[in-house]
């Protein structure tokens, strides 16, 4: 993100500095937001007890995914959300990840309102698709991933708020 202040005036020119070549940046596509940034760490609660102290975050809710295997531990700092994800399981595919890089990020999650809109339409662009369909995620939502091959080997995870 920039630090772009959100009342820039109406029809303003490029901020100091700053060299825009064509585009908008509010774009046409299905992506409404940021969802969270998730971390693969050993321990979730020193990790988020350490974006508590050092940044006055929130610890926010938690959960078990995957029967078990994974515990999910969201951290709340305003509009910024991480998910703290701690494998129970050897066999977890974020133990393996953890095993083979260590700790780090492990995906961005981006918030779509129609997540199976989204996901034909990468499937369309010719995106590699780690999910083909829709599946549970945290907390009610859907999730499907896209592979980091498709995506300057960044895992991005599309994510649909669960219906109201
Ligand atoms: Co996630």
């Amino acid at each position: 993100m920039s630090g772009e202040p959100a009342d820039r005036p109406a029809g303003g020119g490029p901020a100091e500095g700053r060299v825009t070549v064509g585009g908008s940046r509010e774009g046409s596509g299905p992506v409404r937001g940021l969802s969270h940034v998730a971390i693969a760490v050993e321990d979730a609660d020193s990790l988020a007890a350490a974006f508590v102290a050092g940044l006055g975050a929130t610890r926010g809710a938690e959960e078990l995914l995957d029967g078990g295997a994974l515990r999910v531990l969201f951290v709340h700092l305003g509009p910024v959300t991480f998910e703290l994800l701690e494998p129970r399981s050897p066999e977890h595919t974020v133990a393996r990840f953890l095993a083979s890089r260590g700790p780090g990020l492990h995906h961005v999650s981006l918030e779509v309102a129609d997540l199976a809109a989204a996901l034909a339409r990468c499937r369309d662009a010719g995106l590699r698709l780690v999910d083909e369909t829709p599946r549970a995620g945290a907390h009610g939502t859907q999730v499907a991933f896209l592979h980091p091959k498709s995506l300057g080997g960044v895992l991005v995870e599309l994510s649909q708020a669960p219906e109201p």
